[in-house]
């Protein structure tokens, strides 16, 4: 088994073609609305895979996107797909944000990176290596698959066996509808709350917070518009149950 699999090219393909409509109305979103509204000189996207947040946010805020991944593959799809001039897509390795100073990122995002480290040394290291860079008084937000609803279908995803307990850092197996005959099988592993809240407090970060967007968060109208935006509304369990959580933390 290789240590990330989005190194591989088919993986990285095809969840470059996914449809990651969920995570943007239910997570992404969410990320945007709050960088967008602040004047700072770089945003770190680690973890970017292959650009689609980082690009999004750089035509949302008038900042510089710092945009890292250890998959030379997802870099390249990057790069390829979703250049921009305030987007610096770069490897990142041994988990070093080489080059970069302390206290000089004015935000930071990991989308859906912790769920696919299995070990929880690297997270910890990763999250200190954030904190490290990060000015005084910046957020960090972290989006990833919800813990406490594995094992629900949602539209375009699930996350585990429906039914089956699964324990700390236990893996886990997901499967991407990436279109109507097409699913992709990512391996992933199962951290509850208390990993992320621990090793945030751990790095060094305050408060921490955590949330668990719904569809019912929003109006009728609002969805209405929603719909219209993304052409979609085949929901499901996302309308009373979160797919995704979202931590928010301050240095
Ligand atoms: C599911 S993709 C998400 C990509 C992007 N953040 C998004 O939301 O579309 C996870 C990405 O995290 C990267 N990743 C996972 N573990 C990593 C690590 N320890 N260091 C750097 N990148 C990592 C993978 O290579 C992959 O591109």
């Amino acid at each position: 088994m290789i240590e990330n699999i989005f190194k591989d090219n088919k993986i990285a393909n095809q969840f470059n073609q996914y449809n990651d409509v969920l995570e943007q109305v239910l997570g992404y979103d969410k990320i945007f609305s709050y960088f967008s509204g602040k004047s700072l000189d770089t945003i770190l996207d680690y973890g970017c895979g292959p650009g689609k947040v980082s690009l999004r946010l750089a035509q949302q805020t008038t900042a510089h996107i710092l945009a890292v991944d250890e998959s030379p593959k997802m870099i390249n799809l990057a790069k390829t797909e979703r250049a921009h001039k305030n987007v610096t897509y770069d490897v990142v390795e041994n988990d070093h944000l080489k080059g970069v100073q302390d206290n000089t990122i004015g935000g930071a995002i990991a989308c859906y990176v912790f769920i696919n480290n299995h070990s929880e040394k690297r997270i910890q290291h990763i999250m200190a290596e954030i904190y490290r860079v990060l000015k005084p008084g910046s957020r960090f937000m972290v989006l990833d698959t919800n813990p406490n609803t594995t094992g629900i279908p949602f539209s375009t995803f699930q996350n585990g066996e429906t039914g089956k307990h699964y324990g700390y850092g236990e893996p886990r197996v997901e499967t991407l509808h990436v279109s109507e005959d097409e699913d992709l099988i990512l391996h992933d592993f199962n951290w509850p709350n208390r990993m992320y809240e621990g090793n945030l407090k751990k790095a060094g970060f305050l408060n921490v917070q955590v949330s668990y967007p719904v569809l019912s968060d929003f109006t009728i109208g609002q969805l209405k518009e929603i719909e219209k935006t993304y052409h979609y509304n085949h929901w499901t369990n996302e309308r009373t149950k979160s797919p995704f959580i979202m931590y928010q933390a301050v240095k």
